[in-house]
């Protein structure tokens, strides 16, 4: 296993790796919160703005914050129409530069594993938070085989390489997810498995969306030619696939939800 750390330097390239994903997952997660319109929403982690514009398209916020520490996950989102009322700043969500009760409803949407403390990223969520709003993440099953691309993680593994893995993998386990929550001190907690399917044109279409993305094709990008011809040609094997058969593959995801109290 290595340590590098998954990369986000390409707004456009995450958002054809992990963009239908992220809107897909997304969807039921925003659902299941059911927010009130004209509150004033916290997007930790907001990245390229994927789950953003899911928000200002569907629950009418008075006000939205977006917070990433990739520059370049930033500058795609600022130049998305439809986020043009975002406020998109640069930092990191275990030193949120925000006053208590500056918010309704904070979300983490596919970011508490990438939070070398977990802890101290919800803390700073429930500080910034006003009484009785709502502090929720979601994250891949990352130890439960719900990464959708664990398929290619493995195949690289075959091979004696591996693609780098998130810093806080383990946090996205539901008991972990309640212990953090409860520990934190948020009332209400609920939490969710959520399952999406993602169907690929055919298998180029799938290599495609790995190739330049962050995670496998981060490590496929310092591979020679032929070692990623073999990756290629063993995933595809893997997926049983003939050249033009559609392929899907599968995610799981775990959601958590709570209330914070008074202070
Ligand atoms: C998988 S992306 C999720 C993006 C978006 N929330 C979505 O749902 O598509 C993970 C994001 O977490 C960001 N990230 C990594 N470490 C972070 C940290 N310590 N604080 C806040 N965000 C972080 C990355 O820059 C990246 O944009």
């Amino acid at each position: 296993m290595t340590s590098e750390p998954i990369r986000f330097t390409d707004g456009a390239a995450y958002d054809r790796f992990m963009g239908v994903w992220s809107r897909l997952a997304g969807q039921e997660f925003l659902d299941w919160i059911a927010p009130e319109h004209g509150q004033r929403w916290l997007d930790v982690g907001c990245g390229n703005g994927a789950f953003t514009q899911m928000i200002v398209e569907q629950s009418e916020p008075f006000s939205i914050v977006g917070i990433d520490p990739s520059e370049a996950q930033l500058a795609f989102a600022r130049q998305q129409p439809l986020l043009q009322s975002v406020d998109f700043v640069n930092g990191d969500a275990m030193a949120l530069p925000f006053p208590e009760d500056a918010f309704d409803l904070a979300v983490m949407p596919l970011v508490i594993f990438f939070v070398p403390e977990p802890a101290q990223g919800l803390a700073e969520m429930v500080r910034v938070v006003a009484p009785g709003g709502t502090v929720a993440a979601y994250a891949w099953d990352m130890e439960g085989g719900g990464f959708p691309y664990q398929i290619v993680n493995e195949t690289l593994s075959a091979v004696g390489r591996s693609a780098p893995n998130p810093p806080s993998a383990g946090s996205s386990r539901l008991d972990v997810l309640g212990d953090l929550w409860t520990t934190a001190g948020l009332n209400g907690i609920q939490s969710k498995a959520i399952d999406v399917e993602r169907t690929f044109a055919d298998f180029d279409d799938l290599w495609n969306t790995v190739l330049g993305g962050p995670s496998a094709g981060q490590t496929l990008a310092t591979m020679n030619e032929e070692d990623v011809s073999r990756v290629r040609e063993l995933l595809r094997a893997r997926l049983q696939t003939a050249g033009s058969s559609p392929i899907t593959l599968s995610g799981r995801a775990h959601a958590i939800r709570g209330t914070v109290p008074d202070r």
